[in-house]
């Protein structure tokens, strides 16, 4: 789980990340510390790697966004970034995560190849359907974002804590 402290290194590993946007430092430290259940951060060495942010759709909290994912370009093609997806999914913090999201650029084939490979250890279903238009959203300064949603099977769901059973038991 990340902490305050990672978010200037965070904002560092985004910039290294490209074609990422690139979040003020304010929005890195609030997604470090407000969303840090649902952010993940990797280091080999002592060294931040990878990050992942997302969170639970306020109005359908059974859908997870992953809105960023980056791997350093010296630890990529390794699994890092699918670990880093599957191991969130297995957090207390995903109870009842059906569904996941993301959304990806035409051009960004590691993305593609990221989500749908994890769709395809799953044995999930990936849907894909617009999102964010690149004239009528981002004014041509970005390109179109399509979204791209993966169900779960259930199998594969996260599960609540034996803690959060026994409690409700
Ligand atoms: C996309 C990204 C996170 C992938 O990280 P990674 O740790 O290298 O990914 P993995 O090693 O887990 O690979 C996952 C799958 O994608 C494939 N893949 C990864 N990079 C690829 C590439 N450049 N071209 C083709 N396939 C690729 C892998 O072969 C693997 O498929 P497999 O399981 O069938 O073998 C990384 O390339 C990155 O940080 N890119 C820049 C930021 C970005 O675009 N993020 C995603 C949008 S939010």
């Amino acid at each position: 789980m990340p902490q305050a402290l990672d978010g200037p290194r965070v904002s560092a590993l985004i910039k290294d990340c490209p074609p990422l946007d690139a979040n003020s430092a304010y929005c890195n430290l609030l997604q470090c510390t407000h969303f840090a259940d649902s952010c993940m951060v990797a280091e080999r060495q002592g060294q931040l790697v990878g990050w992942l942010s997302g969170y639970r759709l306020p109005s359908a909290p059974e859908q997870f966004f992953v809105w960023q994912i980056a791997i350093h370009p010296s630890s990529r093609g390794t699994g890092l970034a699918s670990r880093m997806l599957a191991e969130m999914l297995e957090r207390d913090a995903m109870a009842g995560v059906d569904t996941l999201l993301a959304s990806i650029t035409e051009r960004n084939t590691a993305s593609w190849q990221l989500f749908s490979a994890f769709a395809r250890r799953h044995g999930a279903e990936m849907t894909r359907y617009p999102m964010f238009d690149a004239q009528a959203h981002f004014a041509g300064r970005h390109e179109t974002e399509h979204l791209v949603a993966i169900a779960l099977p259930s199998r594969h769901r996260p599960s609540r804590s034996s803690q959060l059973q026994s409690e409700e038991i």
